[in-house]
């Protein structure tokens, strides 16, 4: 179906849509508030009007099922005064009153974040910060940043007891809830990330409340040593800032928590064929590119991964140029090997080239991607976590194998419910999920995506990244195992027998290539024919 010149291969991409058109898959559920969906904004009938939604009235809470938030009138700091007695003042008196002062430069800011966080007075020494603002920057663009951004993030930051009024939940372990939440709210609440408002929050160490949550107060990256990834980094965020503060954003977001529960199916049994699975190879296009796809962040169990210190593969980088993924670290505890959280909505902001040390910022993205008709942009990031690997042969042993099979099925389930004819979501956009940072194997990660794929009935495009090689390997094994009729059940079975075997001696391609063709009594299709045994031998 595809020249060979052509950097893809398979079924062409318009398969993968579920529609022919990167827009013309159904939409996903709208917005509607319920027990299981906070919606922190007053739910208009039209999600496509040109001003940000209001926010949706509430009580604080601040107890251990809420972001206990900065504004919070029961957030309270101890300060010393002058005779040297310890007294508690309200926080975000100290915050507004650090923040309505005029920052002129690096230290001012600094010196601004520790008047409301002085028990890291001695610790933080904000040297990435300093960095970016005196060496990196040229002289002018740090200049208008106080002169004129900065200004403007302080007015947002400030804004928060005005523009989130009602409770955020956390999204715990085991939950199967969502949050919905304004562009103009999440820009609010990565100001105060980026002022490091966020009580509690600056530590995560073992038995402390958040220890169990990512990082969202932005100090982790102000503490950075000054690498040219984690300044490019900067660069994004200040220039997301920038964007938000020039123009309000009139969007909305949900943040989707799902847990797999007892729902996971036993693969050995599975009986979907693979050869129903329409997939797309391509080897130049990149994720976030995948447009209408559900495109898959290859994450951290803790969302964001090193995105707030010097992490700068995909997961970080597809966060920076989405800053307000960002804000999910800011309720989402730790994923469990079951559970996968689904973004609808975000925004890209920045353009970028390089990779990991060579990660630069290049300029403004304009999103041209469409709304729903909750408001939501047309872009769904799923981000499930894939297992770190310190030994190559350890990720084909079974409990391996499943672990990897639940968490993608978990994540690549969500909105298969009611998948019928007529009613087709679109497909996954993956690709060397976990084979990178976590050294696992795309030869066996792109085979175990598949197999969830299939026996959820939802296409696949996979990018290998810029790796034409792999991209051919894959289809031709994908091609191999169709030809046969392998269904989802077998093929899992000989990923099994595989880790029983010497696998330095046969590769896991070589070895499926042989046990497909050869029948045995492991085989469940045993009337496998003389036929089809001397077809392997021409292929
Ligand atoms: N599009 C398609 N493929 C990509 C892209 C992209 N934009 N970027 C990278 N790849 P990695 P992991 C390919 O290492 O191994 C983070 O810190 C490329 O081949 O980001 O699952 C997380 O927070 C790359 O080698 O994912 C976790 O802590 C491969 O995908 C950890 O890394 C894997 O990318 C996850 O590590």
């Amino acid at each position: 179906s595809e020249g060979s010149d052509s950097c893809w291969r398979g079924v062409p991409i318009t398969e993968i849509y579920g529609s022919g058109s990167p827009w013309g898959s159904p939409e996903f559920p709208l917005v509607v508030p319920s027990r299981n969906h906070a919606v922190l904004y007053h739910v208009r009938g039209d999600g496509s009007a040109d001003t940000p939604p209001k926010p949706q009235i509430g009580q604080d809470k601040w107890d251990q099922d809420h972001v206990r938030l900065p504004c919070s009138p029961e957030s309270l700091y101890p300060v010393e005064n002058s005779n040297g007695e310890t007294r508690l003042k309200k926080r975000w008196k100290m915050i507004e009153h650090a923040l309505q002062h005029p920052i002129t430069n690096s230290k001012e800011l600094a010196e601004a974040i520790i008047s409301y966080n002085t028990k890291f007075k001695k610790i933080w020494k904000f040297k990435a910060l300093h960095k970016f603002f005196n060496e990196y920057l040229e002289e002018e663009e740090s200049q208008y940043f106080f002169d004129v951004t900065l200004p403007e993030i302080a007015k947002l930051a400030l804004s928060l007891p005005k523009l989130v009024q009602s409770p955020i939940p956390l999204l715990k372990q085991n939950m199967n809830i969502s949050i919905s939440l304004s562009q103009q709210q999440i820009s609010c609440l990565l100001a105060n990330a980026f002022f490091c408002t966020y009580p509690r929050r600056n530590t995560r160490k073992r038995n402390t409340e958040y220890s169990s949550y990512p990082h969202i107060n932005f100090s982790s990256l102000y503490e950075c040593r000054g690498s040219s990834s984690v300044m490019e980094k900067l660069k994004c965020l200040c220039h997301y800032f920038k964007r938000v503060c020039t123009k309000v954003p009139v969007g909305v977001v949900t943040v989707w928590r799902r847990s797999a529960g007892d729902a996971v199916p036993a693969w050995d049994t599975q009986d979907a064929s693979l050869a129903a699975l329409p997939l797309h190879v391509d080897s130049e296009t990149t994720i976030e590119n995948a447009h209408g796809l559900i495109q898959v962040d290859f994450a951290n169990r803790y969302l964001g991964g090193g995105v707030l210190t010097y992490g700068c593969v995909q997961e970080e980088i597809r966060f920076v140029i989405c800053p307000e993924l960002i804000v999910t670290m800011l309720f989402t505890e730790m994923m469990k090997p079951d559970e996968a959280v689904l973004i609808l909505g975000c925004e890209r902001y920045s353009e970028y080239s390089g990779y990991s040390n060579s990660f630069s910022w290049t300029g403004a993205h304009g999103d041209v991607t469409p709304r729903d008709s909750a408001g939501r942009r047309r872009c769904a990031v799923l981000a499930v976590d894939a297992k770190p690997y310190a030994a190559d042969a350890y990720q084909y042993q079974r409990d391996m194998v499943d672990r990897e099979l639940t968490k993608a099925w978990v994540g690549f389930s969500f909105h298969t419910e009611g998948q019928c004819e007529g009613l087709r979501y679109p497909g996954i956009g993956t690709g060397n999920w976990g084979c990178g940072a976590y050294r696992g194997s795309p030869r066996l990660k792109s085979l175990l995506q598949a197999m969830v794929c299939a026996s959820l009935r939802r296409p696949m495009a996979y990018y290998t990244f810029g790796d034409p090689e792999l991209r051919d390997e894959i289809i031709e094994m994908y091609n191999t195992l169709s030809r046969y009729n392998v269904t989802v059940g077998q093929l899992y079975k000989y990923l099994i027998q595989y880790s029983e075997t010497d696998m330095k001696r046969t590769s896991l391609y070589s070895y499926l290539n042989q046990v497909v063709s050869q029948p045995s009594e492991n085989n469940d299709q045993e009337f496998m024919d003389i036929s089809s045994t001397s077809e392997t031998s021409q292929l």
